[in-house]
């Protein structure tokens, strides 16, 4: 039988919600953490009782007996850092977004098949109750043809760590994008995308992005399908992220659990509006990190987790595998390009 997992997080600020669910997890052997941010590394290492920590990512590296690592470090580390860790022998799970470039994204695709280890883009909403919840009612065929996809992501990062700067929206997009993609199981094909908006100068000099706003509409890999999303990042007073499936027979608004249903029209079909309950889903995770769906982000954590381990331990490719990540991140990349062209169409390269 294959033996349990000694694991490594790295990176203790979102990280230090994952790190007790690793301790928890049934697949894992020894759960290390990793932050070179001295008061961080102890004060998460004493509220989980984790006891051997890492202050350098480079003795992670060097930890022979330690087989992955699930890095929640900053942006601009995530590519190198996941290249070094599977050359370096160790399975890589890594947050969002996989990388900030198409060169970056082919090199990692290329140290994972190099090596043969697992990889998974950690993307918490394809995870969420809501996410879940959809899947299931489009594998069941209630939403008929689906028409449209649509998902958005508002979020202020004014005064965020200096990575954050004037980031292109587009560039964190997964979390509005992925969850139409895994509904569609496509790719995105072609992109036309806008900038909007006008933000300040100094928020420019970093990435020598001008927008505070994009909105993109991407042709998928089916036959007439569209997904649209509309991201945000600086100097937008509007908060929200969530999707929207339109379908013939059936649409599924994400928002509705937090709104008031839409009222019918005097013309057209009628239609009824539903809230269910959104369940929780614990009967797909081990009884013991079953209770971390309540740690936030809509139930997300403990599924990611499970289903890095698994990947693991079964000796298959993780449900968000390196190409999944790719296509997921490149569609992203290409639309602020599009914007950068004032809308132009972009091929989004297929891995
Ligand atoms: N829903 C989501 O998927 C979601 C939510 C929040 C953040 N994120 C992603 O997670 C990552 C972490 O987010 P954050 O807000 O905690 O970032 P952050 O930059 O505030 O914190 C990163 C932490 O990692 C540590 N660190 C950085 N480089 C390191 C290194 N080489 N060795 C050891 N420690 C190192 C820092 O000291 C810090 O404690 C980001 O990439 C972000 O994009 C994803």
């Amino acid at each position: 039988m294959k033996s349990k997992i000694k694991i490594a997080v790295v990176g203790l600020r979102f990280g230090a919600a994952f790190a007790p669910i690793y301790r928890d997890h049934p697949d894992v052997a020894e759960v290390a953490i990793c932050d070179m941010n001295e008061a961080v590394l102890r004060d998460v290492g004493n509220s989980s009782g984790i006891a051997r920590r890492f202050a350098d990512f480079n003795d992670v590296l060097a930890a022979k007996d330690i087989d992955a690592v699930h890095l929640l470090t900053g942006i601009p580390d995530h590519a190198k850092q996941s290249i070094d860790a599977m050359n370096a022998g160790k399975h890589c799970a890594c947050a969002i977004p996989m990388a900030t470039s198409i060169a970056d994204i082919k090199a990692i695709i290329a140290a994972k098949k190099q090596t043969g280890k697992s990889y998974m883009m950690m993307e918490t909403h394809v995870y969420t109750r809501q996410f879940l919840f959809a899947k299931e009612l489009v594998a069941r065929g209630e939403f008929g043809r689906i028409q449209f996809l649509r998902g958005w992501h508002y979020q202020d990062m004014e005064g965020w760590v200096p990575y954050w700067a004037g980031l292109p929206p587009m560039w964190y997009a997964q979390h509005a994008l992925a969850p139409l993609l895994a509904i569609a199981q496509a790719r995105a094909v072609k992109v036309h995308c806008m900038g909007s908006g006008e933000m300040r100068k100094e928020l420019h000099r970093q990435y020598g992005n001008p927008y505070p706003i994009e909105s993109a509409l991407f042709q998928l890999a089916v036959p007439g399908l569209c997904a649209e999303v509309t991201r945000s990042l600086f100097q937008c007073a509007y908060p929200g992220l969530d999707f929207i499936i339109y379908g013939d027979l059936a649409s599924f608004d994400g928002q509705l659990h937090r709104q008031h249903p839409h009222v019918p029209g005097e013309f057209g079909r009628r239609l009824a509006t539903e809230r269910p309950e959104l369940p929780d889903r614990t009967d797909l995770l081990p009884p013991s990190i079953a209770r971390y769906t309540q740690s936030g982000m809509d139930g997300c954590f403990p599924h990611l987790v499970h289903e890095f381990m698994r990947s693991i331990m079964e000796e298959r490719a993780s449900a968000i595998d390196a190409v999944t990540s790719a296509d997921w991140t490149a569609a992203g990349i290409c639309a602020h390009e599009s914007a950068m062209a004032g809308g132009r169409e972009v091929v989004i390269p297929e891995f």
